[in-house]
């Protein structure tokens, strides 16, 4: 399982700069690096100098470095027809064939959007190619409202089975079809319950907010901590973004650096104790792998952030002994969520309906296969 850092923070503040710039520097620590983002706009493409698909892209030049745009209305229709058909049709879900004008606002499911981003998102999280994966998330709100999905699903859904008994009355009709659609959002619930579990647990997922030095950037991140905080989800630092340095030769510098440290020095101390990073203005664009690695060096390179990362995946075969080790970080994994196949030369590992396949270099004994949850790692031994 990978680990998941999100940057979070108003429009135009640096998200997908940093996002970029952080993703070059832990893929040059060696670490299977993945960076989604979920812009329409294709900035993360523009921010690299490269072009991206819809599909994990290689970035060329940059090893063990991935990237990922990520199409919501694709993603939506082949993840979830059904629950797309189930929330286009509320009525039909519920049993009730009318046709009826179901355009209405009040009709949708908010944040739904944003759910199945962040759906997509941790399937790549719950496989094993990835070391790091990085999100280049929306603004901060709406990242909040789909955190809050479970709670509106359910509303949602007794809205629409109020909906259905008043129709049922109005019109006397006899419901005895199964409630197929129901179950379908049933299951989406408790999916999104399940993201938002990973969400709030610091072992696999950091939160970094992204603020530029200016009049109620404080109030705002304070705000965007408490809503956090109250999802469970805590904030392990910041990235002050576009920070002027002192100029003496430039009237107009020393007097935006001034009051620049006056915010600078609230951010400080609402950030005490949590990791801060502090990124100046360059006067060149940020475009590129080239410019991307000064940002890197000035977040990263003193360790302003404290990014650790993990191998999600590592094996090691001893041919003396014949034994074949395969190390997974599955952190506040059980037992009971995993499966074991073997199949010739290949261990299948499904965890929460994901599969990695292991090759092993020979061919598995499923009766001389162990496996032991152990400080946050799956430990795999075959026997040859
Ligand atoms: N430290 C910096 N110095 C100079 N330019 C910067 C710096 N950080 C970001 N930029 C530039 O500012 C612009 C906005 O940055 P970026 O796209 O990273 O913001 P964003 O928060 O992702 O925006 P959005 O909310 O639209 O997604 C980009 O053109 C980027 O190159
Ligand atoms: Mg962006």
């Amino acid at each position: 399982m990978s680990k998941l850092i999100l940057f979070g923070g108003k429009g135009g503040v640096g998200k997908t700069t940093t996002s970029a710039a952080v993703a070059i520097w832990t893929a040059s620590q060696g670490l299977n690096t993945l960076v989604v983002s979920s812009d329409p706009a294709h900035s993360l493409g523009d921010s690299f100098g490269r072009q991206i698909g819809n599909v994990p892209t290689p970035i060329v030049g940059v090893a063990n470095l991935w990237a990922v745009e990520m199409d919501p209305r694709q993603t939506m229709a082949k993840l979830a027809p059904k629950l797309t058909e189930a929330l286009a049709n509320p009525l039909k879900a519920l049993g009730i064939d009318e046709e009826l004008d179901m355009s209405g606002d009040d009709m949708m499911l908010p944040g739904l959007d944003e759910a199945l981003a962040f759906d997509f998102l941790l399937r790549f999280v719950e496989s094993q190619d990835y070391d790091i994966i990085i999100f280049d998330t929306a603004p901060t709100g709406h990242t909040l409202r789909f955190l809050s999905l479970p709670n509106l699903t359910d509303r949602w859904i007794s809205r629409m089975m109020r909906f259905r008994d008043q129709l049922t009355k109005l019109k006397s009709l006899f419901i005895k079809k199964k409630d197929t659609g129901l179950e379908v959002l049933e299951q989406f619930k408790r999916r999104v319950e399940h993201i938002r579990r990973f969400l709030a647990n610091e072992k696999f997922t950091s939160f970094y907010i992204v603020l530029i030095p200016e009049l109620l950037a404080v109030e705002e991140s304070r705000r965007a901590k408490t809503i956090l905080a109250s999802y469970g989800i805590p904030v392990k630092g910041a990235v002050v973004n576009n920070i002027v340095p002192e100029n003496d030769a430039c009237r107009l510098c020393q007097s935006r650096h001034r009051s620049q440290m006056r915010h600078l020095t609230a951010i400080r101390k609402e950030f005490a104790g949590l990791q801060l990073a502090e990124v100046p203005v360059f006067d060149t664009e940020i475009h590129g792998i080239e410019s991307l690695q000064l940002v890197s060096a000035k977040i990263m390179g003193e360790r302003q952030l404290d990014i650790q990362g993990k191998k999600s995946l590592e094996k090691e075969y001893d041919a003396e002994e014949g034994i074949f080790h395969v190390r997974l970080f599955y952190p506040e994994t059980q037992k009971s969520d995993l499966q074991l196949k073997t199949q010739g030369n290949i261990l299948n590992i499904t965890l929460y309906g994901v599969t990695s396949m292991v090759e092993v270099p020979f061919k598995v004994d499923p009766k001389k296969v162990q496996a032991q949850f152990m400080d946050d790692y799956l430990n795999i031994t075959v026997q040859r």
